[in-house]
């Protein structure tokens, strides 16, 4: 580059300014502008570049122009970053608007990603509704029990089958053979008559689990209701009247019911608890094993040791109590030839109900 004399090179810096001033005015885009930057205010710039200029002058002059050039680089950097902020502003925005998510957009089909209370707990509810409405209080008791709530206190004997380690899991915790998940809700009979005094009127529904292989009507974790009643003067009568009622409330008209003579160790006399097989309509097909009819639980008049084993004079009290599958109380009513699907979780079954 020629020598350039005091005036050319303040020429040349006002020069600089105004082409830097339009180019700014210009300029629409961050990258545009580091461009711009490079090219005029850098160390390779404009401005370096007559600074490097003023060598040649004399110190006077070298003085002048040198605050000339560094008034203009400050004027130049000042709206440099005026325009720099607009763009940083703009740019932001676009980039919170293309990242935003509309968490309240409408889908068409909006039924496809609702959300449904599964079929066995829907039934809970319900069956829960049914006995609230006639009188009874839900109440609740642990899934881990001891053998004694288990087995002991509702007069099972130790020899008795059920408490074989084949039909119960039991639970390395304290003594061999001492704890375990609970085989059916019965024991929370035990557990009522033991924190409340009657007059007792309730159900208890919840988790039970047996060694049991999968099959059509089996799973080995399942769902009973339990019911209570103890108090004084309470007959078969009542027993009976109350569990017509429950299968007239859950069933309907279509499905008949019927108590046939059983035998379990907590009650005395004791019946088991049928209903017609919903998948063949009562003449007999896989999932009822051909006999037309499907058992839903047990039921009968609270045994006298039970009622000695809580602390209850069996001549003072009476009472009944059933205990009934919920699992299989919802087969039949929605005819479901196989129980497994209740637990598969597949969302074609499940959104049906
Ligand atoms: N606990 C019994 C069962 O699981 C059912 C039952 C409950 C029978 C209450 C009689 C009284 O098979």
């Amino acid at each position: 580059m020629p020598q350039l004399s005091l005036k050319e090179i303040i020429e040349r810096i006002d020069e600089a300014k105004s082409r830097f001033a339009s180019s700014l005015e210009r300029i629409n885009d961050l990258e545009q502008l580091r461009e711009l930057e490079s090219d005029v205010l850098s160390k390779k710039g404009t401005l370096a570049l007559l600074n490097r200029q003023l060598g040649s002058l004399d110190l006077e002059s070298r003085q002048a122009a040198g605050a000339v050039i560094n008034q203009a680089r400050a004027e130049m950097r000042s709206d440099f970053e005026r325009v720099e902020s607009g763009l940083l502003v703009n740019a932001r925005a676009a980039e919170l608007e293309s990242e935003k998510l509309d968490i309240s957009e409408m889908v068409e089909d909006w039924t496809f990603q609702a959300g449904r209370i599964h079929l066995i707990t829907a039934t809970r509810h319900e069956l829960e509704d049914i006995f609230v409405g006639m009188g009874f209080t839900v109440e609740e008791g642990p899934e881990v029990e001891t053998e004694w709530h288990n087995f002991e206190a509702l007069n099972i004997p130790p020899y008795h089958p059920a408490r074989a380690g084949q039909d119960s899991f039991y639970l390395k915790f304290g003594a061999p053979e001492s704890m375990l998940l609970r085989t059916h809700t019965s024991p929370v009979q035990i557990r009522v008559m033991m924190r409340q005094k009657p007059p007792i009127y309730a159900v208890v529904p919840g988790r039970v689990y047996r060694r049991d292989t999968a099959d059509a009507r089996h799973t080995p974790a399942f769902h009973q209701i339990e019911g209570l009643v103890v108090d004084k003067g309470i007959s078969f009568a009542n027993l009976a009247g109350t569990i017509e009622e429950f299968t007239k409330a859950i069933f309907g008209p279509n499905i008949v019911a019927r108590l046939r003579p059983g035998y379990f160790p907590f009650t005395e006399p004791s019946a088991e608890f049928e209903v017609t097989c919903s998948i063949c309509g009562g003449t007999g097909c896989r999932t009822c094993s051909g006999t037309g009819w499907i058992e839903l639980g047990g039921c009968g008049m609270v045994d006298p040791n039970v009622f000695m084993a809580v602390g209850l004079d069996p001549e003072e009290w009476s009472g009944f109590a059933f205990g009934f599958g919920i699992d299989r109380l919802a087969q039949m009513r929605y005819s479901i030839s196989d129980m497994r699907v209740l637990l598969d979780n597949d969302v074609r079954f499940l959104r049906q109900f």
